[in-house]
């Protein structure tokens, strides 16, 4: 598969709408497109990724990938993809929010459980974290310093084991 994964253009936004529109995702107002990074297959807009900054941490969101492309690695390549961006920059830590059944593919991505109380006081910046529609997503974590030990929570909401 000749996948390319660049970060978006300003003309891309609607790609990223309509990915998320596709697969029901819950609606944002805006895809800011310098946060993107969308998975091109030739001409199509097969998956993208986004990644908020702040100070000395990340969130990422908005990782999504078209239905008849999914299970093909796509949303690996765009996760490592942002991870490789991070690596090397002043960011301590990426989190995530992720509902149960995506935890799996976060952990293959070192990505950790952590209370919401245990996270440094600047992952609360980006409005998703605090945003009463989404408190049922698990918080995961991963560090790209070692700054945050996760002591990890007991487990993910309804997670099998
Ligand atoms: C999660 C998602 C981005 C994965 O993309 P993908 O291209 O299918 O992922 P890859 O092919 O690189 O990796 C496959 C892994 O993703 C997970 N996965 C993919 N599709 C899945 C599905 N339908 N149900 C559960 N897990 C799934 C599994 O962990 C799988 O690993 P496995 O094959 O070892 O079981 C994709 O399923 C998706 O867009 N889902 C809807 C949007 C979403 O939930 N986004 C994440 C928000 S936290």
């Amino acid at each position: 598969m000749n996948l390319q994964i660049r970060p978006a253009s300003v003309d891309e936004e609607r790609h990223l709408h309509r990915i998320h529109q596709e697969l029901k995702r819950p609606a944002r107002d805006t895809y800011p497109p310098e946060e993107f990074l969308i998975a091109w297959l030739e001409d199509e807009a097969v998956g993208c990724a986004g990644t908020a900054v702040h100070q000395d941490g990340a969130y990422f969101y908005g990782l999504a990938v078209r239905k008849a492309w999914q299970r093909q690695g796509v949303g690996s390549q765009l996760m490592q993809a942002r991870i490789d961006l991070l690596a090397g920059t002043k960011m301590n830590y990426a989190i995530a929010l992720v509902m149960f059944w995506n935890s799996r593919f976060f952990r293959k991505f070192d990505f950790a459980p952590v209370k919401r109380n245990a996270l440094p006081q600047s992952a609360g910046f980006h409005a998703d974290l605090t945003n009463p529609l989404l408190r049922r997503s698990a918080v995961m974590v991963r560090s790209f310093r070692q700054a945050i030990d996760p002591t990890v929570a007991s487990g993910l909401p309804g997670e099998q084991g």
